[in-house]
């Protein structure tokens, strides 16, 4: 089964191409083609990811990266396609928002065979409604032209199925129930797997994510955007020239009984305690980092491990992009090794912690194939989707 797979919730835009052989138990996945188009640079003034420009540049961005994407595969294959006049309409009404996007993409379809792909999935949420709106209605004229059945994915989901990518690893041989710790610049939440498609929420954030919090601090400390990367970049330092950080920040509510988080009370200290300095240095950044990426760990951890006792799962699975963090993955391999040496502990490459399409494609082939039920239908974008 070849998977073409679409992800625009946020700020990448991402095309991927998987071949699946196989069932959950027995399969063998090869990525044809894995492509992505990150905005990052053109939201870094704001700070953020501005929605109506995400919007503007996936629209931009999807019709040259499904080329790309199909030379990649070596499923693009030139000949002049006779598309009919209700087709036009039909792909045309649901384009109409994104004129200039219709054009690209007839003109691309015009002269390319359908290729040999036999499902398409879409990330519907959550996510930026807006940039959702774009992928899925891209999906959607792909799906009416070439005929190919849609799977709609959760983005979430996807982070979850992005560690168990590896050569050994199966999707059916996880044990349930399972713990995923999802860490993502839009989420922060404890979700018991207890079997596949079958997800509790146990805790979650209640002000900030984790990783807007990384964003936030880098931006303090003037490092820009996505501040992730920036921070990890300055504690590794800190930490090879083994800097003793001259600040504490506060654990916020690492002592609460629940597995529920708080990051925005860490970002309001960061701030204060920087009122106080006149003049910051690259040694300070690096002490920050390595003091607010201390924090984070600390509260990560003892959260999870809450959360492993109170369910008794034998399985955690890390994932979003909040787990390409270095020091991160080192203290849980660490504490598994240490105290949970009979559990078993999945983290995705660093390349696919952070949004990209393959994740997506995996999550549709565990419906494709894991599900009773038919798994495709019309996907609708929905913004604070659900897992
Ligand atoms: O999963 P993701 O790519 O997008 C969302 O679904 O939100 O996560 C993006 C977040 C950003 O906040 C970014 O700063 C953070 O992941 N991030 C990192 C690292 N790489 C990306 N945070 C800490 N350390 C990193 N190495
Ligand atoms: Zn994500």
């Amino acid at each position: 089964m070849n998977i073409l797979s679409i992800e625009t919730s946020c700020d990448e835009t991402a095309i991927a191409v998987l071949e699946a052989h196989g069932d959950i138990s027995e399969h063998r996945f090869a990525i044809l083609a894995n492509t992505l188009l990150s905005q990052a640079d053109k939201h870094a003034e704001f700070g953020g990811v501005y929605p109506t420009l995400a919007k503007r540049e996936h629209a931009r961005n999807l019709t040259p990266l499904l080329e790309k994407t199909l030379k990649d595969a070596f499923l693009f294959n030139v000949r002049e396609q006779d598309i009919s006049e209700t087709q036009r309409e039909e792909i045309q009404a649901l384009l109409h928002r994104e004129p200039e996007m219709y054009e690209m993409f007839m003109r691309l379809m015009e002269r390319i065979e359908k290729p040999d792909i036999d499902v398409i999935a879409v990330t519907e949420g959550p996510g930026l409604a807006p940039a959702l709106w774009v992928g899925v209605n891209f999906a959607k004229a792909l799906s009416l032209l070439w005929d190919i059945p849609i799977i709609p994915i959760n983005h979430m989901e996807g982070h979850i199925v992005a560690s168990l990518l590896s050569e050994e690893i199966r999707l059916g041989h996880v044990v349930f129930p399972a713990l995923a710790l999802l860490i993502s610049g839009g989420h922060t939440e404890l979700v018991l797997i207890k079997n596949w498609m079958d997800y509790e929420l146990i805790g979650s954030t209640r002000d900030d994510a984790v990783g807007e919090a990384f964003d936030k601090v880098a931006r303090m400390l003037d490092l820009g955007y996505p501040g992730g990367p920036a921070i990890s970049k300055l504690s590794q330092e800190a930490r090879a020239r083994n800097l003793k950080s001259r600040y504490s920040l506060p654990r916020p509510m690492l002592q609460s009984d629940d597995c529920d988080f708080s990051f925005s009370g860490l970002k309001t200290a960061v701030l204060y305690t920087l009122n106080d300095i006149d003049v910051l240095n690259d040694d300070i950044k690096r002490e920050f980092a390595q003091e607010f990426e201390d924090a984070v760990v600390e509260i990560l951890i003892k959260k999870t491990k809450k959360a492993l006792d109170q369910t008794e799962a034998k399985t955690l699975i890390l994932g979003g992009g909040v787990s390409a963090n270095t020091e991160i993955r080192r203290a849980f391999r660490e504490l598994f090794k240490e105290q949970y040496p009979d559990h078993l502990l999945y983290i995705p490459e660093a390349k696919l912690s952070t949004d990209n399409a393959v994740m997506i494609a995996v999550a549709g082939f565990l419906r494709a194939s894991a599900s009773s039920e038919p798994a495709y239908r019309e996907p609708i974008a929905q913004g604070n989707l659900k897992l």
